[in-house]
């Protein structure tokens, strides 16, 4: 990267968002707004079929090939015994077969020897029991010294053999940090966790002071008597923030070896799964060190967010796939889908066929989000293993195309088609002045997951209500942490969703937000806790009375079979899971009132102008049905922008790249995508039937 890096220290380059820039956007994908690439496994198939298989890559299309992210066994056969030759074989097969190669860092799979040698580089769960060797991923203490002292070292052969290679365009650090792992309770993490500790708090009294110790004896006397798991809820918070931090650091670790010893010419990422209950993981940590975040996404998992219709578990969600596109782009302004669902999984709660058509939808949503690359899991469906029953692009037999591959190919077709459609200059002016941040912070959302306080609470949800309602009027999201900057230039709008801890400087910072013409919405439960997540000694969430213009009187909780009701422009929501009485100070309007309960005209949701055109509004309550939350950002979007031009279903999308918009369609029902007039149609129609794509240019 040497060079890239002197280039934009001397332009002083800055990426979008305010981040230095690593790897710039357009030098590193020159060629292409969106490539292709797979999975391949060379360790998996008998050498001589290889060729065969390679090949096949290249001709269905795709321009990458994925090798080595749990291959350590194979590469480094006894303990400083390095192997590489076959995987040159396999680098060289796929030059000659005109393909690029994403090499990665096989750090999630220590080897058996490896386990045998140093068995305390093995996590331990909470409950105190360590790992074996047991062929499981993510096995490894990151704590540990020696499990990072040979992480380190297979990460410099590898680096040393293909950093500099021009076959390679790019690495992956590891895989999915943490998705299987949990927390490691080790003897090394717990050490590591102390000295954490010492550097953050400096005396034990501090740390005893932050953490309320006081409360049922908890006090300790030194820092090696910490100890976790505990049940003190501000030690689990720095406990999790010690593991976000403990996890970024392999990663920054790893890519700094592979940029020693890189040329230059090569990405570096790691592709985030970003499921829920994930929040442990923190991309916006690597920021600096990656060149991007990618991630990974398998759609019929037919967990959550899905349409919940008739095709829901055959088209997927939806929703979490542009979350995870918004998010991990968000951390450094692009982004590319490491692994994207080819067909039928082997994990999810049931596994269903993706309706025909689902595949090809999904790779062209990933082409309107505007990801720098769709890469698949995998090509061939193994025979073996952990994994048995996950399709590929490829069949069983190794040679016929999946049912699911004949989709992304002709995906991979259709895109190749209109790549030559995109003008990086072409700005739509409603995706301009809609833009809208959404604050977003691990830390806050496992404060508010561990104290739930109404057990329908769920903190992932609450988020996706709002980004549910931003898509359904077709905004572009950009995820924003405390300290990035907030520009009503770039974001005209911010939500801010149940932020619950919150400091004085982020309250000043989200006023002089709304002070310089941005348009906030704050929601329920944020601001009841001081940065610290220490309750505030004040009267409830007094210290954003000002900013939102009003006082807080209480917050309520209903049993899912009573819900309240509250109007909003004149129509009825239900609502139980939490509810805030608002008195509106002069000069704040109410937006909706409770319909009954004691507090019955009491304002729940209300609306502060600010000076400069900016505006504050305070959501005091979560609706049962999130379409309240949706109206409430219709109103306050249409009130400042005028008419505005999408008011789609949920589970339909429309997203605007380079002058032209993609539209898509989750649900069971056909639908009419509005089109500004003029418009010329690339592919598809109109009325967007189920697993439908519309692309069109204004
Ligand atoms: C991902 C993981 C891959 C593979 C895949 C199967 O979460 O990164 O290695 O296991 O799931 O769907």
């Amino acid at each position: 990267m040497k060079l890239r890096v002197l280039v934009a220290a001397l332009l002083a380059v800055t990426a979008p968002h305010g981040r230095a820039a690593v790897g710039d956007e357009s030098e590193l994908f020159p060629q292409k707004g969106t490539e292709f690439g797979v999975y391949y496994y060379p360790e998996h198939w008998d050498e001589n079929q290889w060729e065969r298989d390679i090949k096949k890559v290249a001709e269905l299309g795709f321009d990458m090939i994925h090798y080595g992210e749990f291959a350590w066994a194979r590469l480094e056969p006894e303990d400083g015994k390095f192997d590489f030759e076959w995987m040159d074989r396999a680098v060289r097969l796929a030059a000659d077969n005109g393909l690029k190669v994403i090499m990665s860092t096989p750090s999630p799979c220590p080897p058996a020897w490896l386990a045998e040698k140093h068995p305390s580089i093995l996590r331990t769960d909470s409950s105190g029991k360590q790992n074996h060797h047991s062929g499981s991923r993510l096995a490894g203490s990151l704590a540990n010294p020696n499990y990072r002292k040979y992480v380190a070292r297979i990460a410099t052969e590898v680096a040393k053999r293909y950093a500099k290679d021009d076959r390679v365009c790019g690495w992956q650090i590891g895989n999915e940090p943490h998705i299987q792992g949990g927390e490691d309770y080790s003897p090394s993490a717990q050490q590591e966790f102390r000295n954490w500790l010492k550097q953050k708090y400096g005396t034990v009294e501090a740390m005893n002071q932050s953490w309320g110790a006081a409360f049922w004896s908890y006090t300790l006397d030194r820092f090696d008597q910490v100890k976790v798991p505990t049940s003190n809820p501000h030690t689990y918070l720095d406990f999790q923030m010690y593991t976000s931090e403990e996890v970024a650091r392999d990663l920054i670790d790893q890519a700094e070896i592979v940029r020693k010893h890189s040329n230059g010419n090569q990405w570096i990422t790691t592709n985030y799964a970003y499921y829920q209950g994930l929040e442990n993981v923190n991309p916006f940590l690597t920021r600096d060190a990656l060149d991007f975040a990618s991630h990974t996404m398998y759609l019929t998992h037919n967990r959550k967010n899905s349409s919940g219709d008739s095709l829901a578990h055959r088209l997927g969600c939806g929703m979490e796939y542009s979350l995870g596109a918004e998010l991990t782009k968000s951390v450094s302004g692009y982004t590319g889908i490491m692994e994207l669902q080819p067909s039928q999984i082997n994990w999810g709660k049931f596994n269903a066929m993706p309706m025909p058509g689902a595949v090809r939808m999904w790779v062209w949503h990933a082409f309107g989000m505007g990801e720098r690359f769709v890469c698949t899991y995998r090509f061939r469906q193994p025979l073996f293993g952990m994994e048995l029953f996950h399709h590929g692009i490829m069949q069983t037999d190794g040679v016929s195309v999946s049912h699911g591959g004949k989709d992304f190919v002709k995906a991979v077709g259709e895109i190749n088609a209109v790549e030559n459609q995109l003008d990086p200059t072409a700005i739509n002016s409603f995706v301009e002045n809609s833009r809208t941040a959404v604050l977003w912070s691990n830390r806050n959302m496992i404060d508010v997951e561990r104290y739930k306080h109404h057990e329908d609470w769920d903190t992932w949800q609450h988020i996706y209500t709002y980004y549910q309602g931003l898509k359904r009027l077709g905004v572009d999201v950009i995820f924003k942490g405390e300290g990035d900057a907030f520009d009503p230039k770039e974001t005209p709008f911010m939500v801010v969703p149940s932020y619950q801890m919150m400091s004085l400087e982020l309250i000043a910072k989200l006023q002089g937000y709304a002070g310089a013409g941005g348009h906030l919405v704050i929601t329920t439960r944020s601001g009841l806790k001081d940065g610290n997540g220490h309750l505030w000694e004040a009267k409830i969430q007094q210290p954003i009375w000002d900013l939102i213009g009003g006082e807080i009187e209480f917050y309520d909780h209903l049993p899912a079979n009573r819900p309240g009701t509250v109007k909003f422009l004149d129509q009825p929501y239900r609502w139980h899971k939490w509810g805030t009485l608002v008195n509106p100070s002069e000069g704040t309007s109410a937006w909706s009132q409770f319909e009954d309960q004691f507090y019955q005209g009491k304002a729940a949701i209300t609306h502060r102008p600010v000076e400069k055109g900016g505006s504050v509004t305070y959501a005091g309550l979560w609706s049962d049905d999130w379409e309240l939350e949706y109206q409430l950002l219709r109103k306050l979007y249409s009130d400042e922008l005028g008419k505005l031009p999408f008011d789609l279903p949920p589970y339909v999308f429309v997203d605007f790249r380079d002058g032209l918009w993609v539209a898509v369609n989750y649900t069971d029902t056909t639908v009419t995508i509005p089109m500004a007039g003029g418009a010329k149609v690339l592919t598809g129609q109109q009325q967007l039937p189920p697993a439908g794509v519309l692309v069109w240019k204004e």
